[in-house]
This record gives C-alpha cells, sequence and structure tokens, in this order.
C-alpha cells in the first residue's frame, strides 16, 4: 500500500546498516553506532528542502553571495527514551538545532501511551519541528506525541522513525495527514505484544541494554 506523506528512505547504506541492526546477535555498541550513522542519513533527507538565502562572503580568491539557510531553523524532538538514539545522528549533522523532550511510555495492559515529561523550547511554532522515535508501532505514541506538540504550537512537523508496521503508519496518518513520515522500512505487521514483525526486538533495551 503506498501512504500519502510518507519518504521510505531506500538509499543502500541505510539498508545495509538497518538489516546489521536486525540481527538478534549486534551487540548493543554496535547497535547504537548504527542508529546514530542511519539517523545521519535521515535527517539528511529530512531536512532536503529547508529554505536557503544568500550571503555575502569572501572567500581567500574573491568575494561571493554563497548560499546560507533561511531564518529560524530546526527543533527536534526525542520521544524518550528510544527517540535518543535518533536524536544524536541528527545533532551530529546540525548541532545548532533546538531540542525538545517528550516522555511516554506505553501502559503494557492498555498500549495506551501516558505522558511523564514534556519540554520543548519557547520558539517552537517558529521551527521546523521534527519529532524523532525509532519504532512506529501501534502509532499511538507518536500521535500522541505530534498532538502535545501542535498544542505547544508547532505548526510544521516532521516524524522520523526507523521502522514501522502497516498499522502504525495508518493510525499515525489517519491523526496526522499534514505530518509527512520518514521511515526507513515498513515492516509486515505487529505481532500479539505490538512488536514490529520481523522488526527488530525492544529498540530502547537494544539501545542501551537494558534487557
Ligand atoms: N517498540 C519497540 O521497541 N519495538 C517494537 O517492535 C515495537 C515497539
Amino acid at each position: 500500500m503506498k501512504y500519502p506523506n510518507v519518504h521510505v528512505v531506500g538509499h543502500p547504506l541505510v539498508q545495509h546498516k538497518l538489516t546489521l541492526m536486525r540481527r538478534k546477535e549486534t551487540p548493543t555498541a554496535e547497535f547504537r553506532r548504527l542508529l546514530r550513522e542511519i539517523s545521519v542519513l535521515l535527517a539528511y533527507e529530512v531536512t532536503r528542502d529547508l529554505p536557503l538565502t544568500t550571503e555575502h562572503i569572501e572567500t581567500p580568491i574573491a568575494p561571493m553571495e554563497a548560499p546560507v539557510l533561511a531564518g529560524k531553523k530546526l527543533c527536534v524532538v526525542s520521544i524518550l527514551r528510544a527517540g535518543h538514539g535518533i536524536l544524536e545522528g541528527f545533532l551530529d549533522l546540525i548541532p545548532s538545532a533546538r531540542v525538545g523532550h517528550i516522555g511516554l511510555y506505553r501502559d503494557p495492559n492498555t498500549l495506551v501511551p501516558v505522558e511523564y515529561y514534556m519540554k520543548v523550547p519557547q520558539d517552537i511554532g517558529e521551527r521546523l519541528t521534527v519529532a524523532v522515535d525509532p519504532m512506529l508501532a501501534t502509532g499511538q505514541s507518536a500521535a500522541a506525541a505530534c498532538q502535545r506538540l501542535k498544542d505547544s504550537g508547532a505548526a510544521t512537523i516532521r516524524l522520523v522513525c526507523l521502522l514501522a508496521a502497516p498499522e502504525g503508519m495508518e493510525h499515525f496518518i489517519a491523526q496526522h495527514p499534514d505530518v509527512e513520515v520518514y521511515t526507513a522500512a515498513i515492516d509486515e505487521k505487529l505481532n500479539e505484544h505490538a512488536y514490529i514483525v520481523p522488526g527488530l526486538g525492544d529498540a530502547g533495551d537494544r539501545l542501551f541494554g537494558t534487557k
């Protein structure tokens, strides 16, 4: 199925690194490094259309009108805790980006997201806001996070994830048809525990070595 406003980043380096991440024997340190590297490539894609202006500079050879990013720039919002793994790659590429955090946990019985923390820059409405979370599983956490960002004034939001399930993608798009989604792959389905199949397991646990 083709989803509107969804960009699947099929770059060979992204796909290769994602396969390494999926392998169950990949250790924590390598998993973390790979997510950071893929995130740089996803950041490159999501910022592809940032507006440019020019400024007058002098090179050692000649003056020129040179391109620079226009206006206020980015706010990257990490959906805790696994979002942190993507945030690091974004900051490698865009060190001056502002950073927000939203803490949501999935109630194990209802699977409904519950907010426990939120802090975003005051001028979020003037920035391109990129919410990051590796796994779009049921889509409920990402949808709830984007709703909180809209309630806080965010005007232009993009969502970056590493992997998505079709069920989560459909839920998210239905809630936020205006938010463009960037992902490295859309997998087959969710299992009965709301894990993505084939997926890569629990991204937070694999990232932080908590299991
Ligand atoms: N969260 C994860 O970390 N993995 C999944 O497969 C689904 C949700």
